[in-house]
């Protein structure tokens, strides 16, 4: 099988991450919100032992924006050469416009191609993937994928299964060209029927079946992962990193053990940020990337799952 850096392709070439200033501990969230729950279940059951909430008047635009431009000054890219935008969202400020023109018209992009994609917390791997078959297919050049969310929008705090795990922040990808190609053949798909038990009620809130959830993620998406691993050509054990969307550190674990990512580092940014859905992954892969944790050139897994149900992944290499 041939590997999925053979020719030439697309690449991401820059990070950044924005995460709002507020960080709320899960004290803080009895204390504050008055919820009822405890720093020892939360750790326990999720792994979460802090995360960051937007200001009143901050907006999925604003990180967006933020995140971006990190990713583009990472990437020695000027703002100008951008062809495309893709921002992955649940919780755009507005629904018209949407908010990848409006990321283009507050960094100085003209004309670009401009559209949101809404697939919760596979969102990123979709979006990323949508940039690369638009360069592939020479419709565009260089284009900026974002995974933006302000959870705390659709976050019912009277309801202590939810409000403890989701949170604000955005990440941001810069991808290009490249005679070289690092960005492996996307593995997606959905599950519809089962769809309900992950949605934003008639009440504007979140709401999940919390069991459901977790069963699903930690029998149905290893051999998922594992797919977008084969499509690539890379043998799990070759890995160098596995960022897998953040939803709780139970789930990550597992999915990592069973797929056999023996030599990666494991994103577990969920600890510090919580669940921000289409943002998370961006979110702890430009975290680890700026920390010098990954090996530049290695290959990465990244892999997204959550409400439709959907899923998506696909493994790049570290820029
Ligand atoms: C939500 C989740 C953490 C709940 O954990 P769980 O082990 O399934 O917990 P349960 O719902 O069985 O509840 C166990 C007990 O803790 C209590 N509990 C629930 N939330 C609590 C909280 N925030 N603090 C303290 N106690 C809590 C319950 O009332 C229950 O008490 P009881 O045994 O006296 O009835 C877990 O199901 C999960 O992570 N699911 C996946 C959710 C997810 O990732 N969603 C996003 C996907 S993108």
């Amino acid at each position: 099988m041939s590997r999925f850096s053979d020719g030439p392709g697309a690449r991401i070439v820059g990070l950044g991450h924005y995460q709002p200033a507020r960080v709320v501990t899960n004290d803080d969230l009895a204390a504050d919100w008055g919820v009822e729950t405890n720093d020892a279940w939360i750790q326990e059951r999720v792994g979460i032992k802090a995360r960051r909430f937007a200001a009143e008047g901050e907006t999925t635009l604003d990180m967006s924006v933020a995140a971006s431009g990190k990713a583009l000054a990472a990437a020695g890219i000027e703002a100008a050469d951008v062809d495309l935008v893709v921002v992955a969202t649940l919780t755009p400020p507005t629904m018209l416009p949407n908010v990848a023109s409006q990321v283009a018209a507050r960094l100085g992009i003209n004309a670009p191609g401009a559209f949101d994609v809404n697939t919760a917390c596979s969102g990123f791997s979709y979006g990323l993937a949508t940039a690369q078959h638009a360069i592939t297919a020479g419709a565009s050049k260089t284009a900026l994928v974002i995974g933006a969310e302000k959870l705390t929008d659709v976050m019912d705090f009277q309801d202590r299964t939810t409000c403890i795990l989701f949170a604000d922040g955005a990440g941001a990808a810069v991808v290009t060209a490249s005679e070289q190609n690092g960005i492996g053949p996307v593995y997606w798909g959905s599950d519809g029927p089962r769809g309900e038990v992950l949605n934003i009620d008639d009440d504007g809130y979140i709401r999940q079946e919390g069991q459901a959830v977790f069963r699903w993620a930690t029998t149905a998406l290893a051999p998922l992962a594992k797919q977008a691993c084969e499509r690539a050509g890379v043998d799990p054990s070759e890995l160098v990193a596995f960022i897998p969307h953040q939803a709780n550190v139970r789930i990550i674990d597992l999915i990592a053990k069973r797929l056999g990512a023996t030599n990666a580092v494991i994103a577990r940014d969920i600890v510090e940020s919580g669940n921000t859905s289409s943002a998370s992954i961006p979110l702890a892969l430009s975290k680890l990337v700026e920390r010098g944790e990954l090996p530049s050139g290695g290959p990465a897994l990244l892999f997204g799952f959550g409400g439709g149900l959907t899923y998506a992944g696909q493994v790049v290499t570290i820029p």
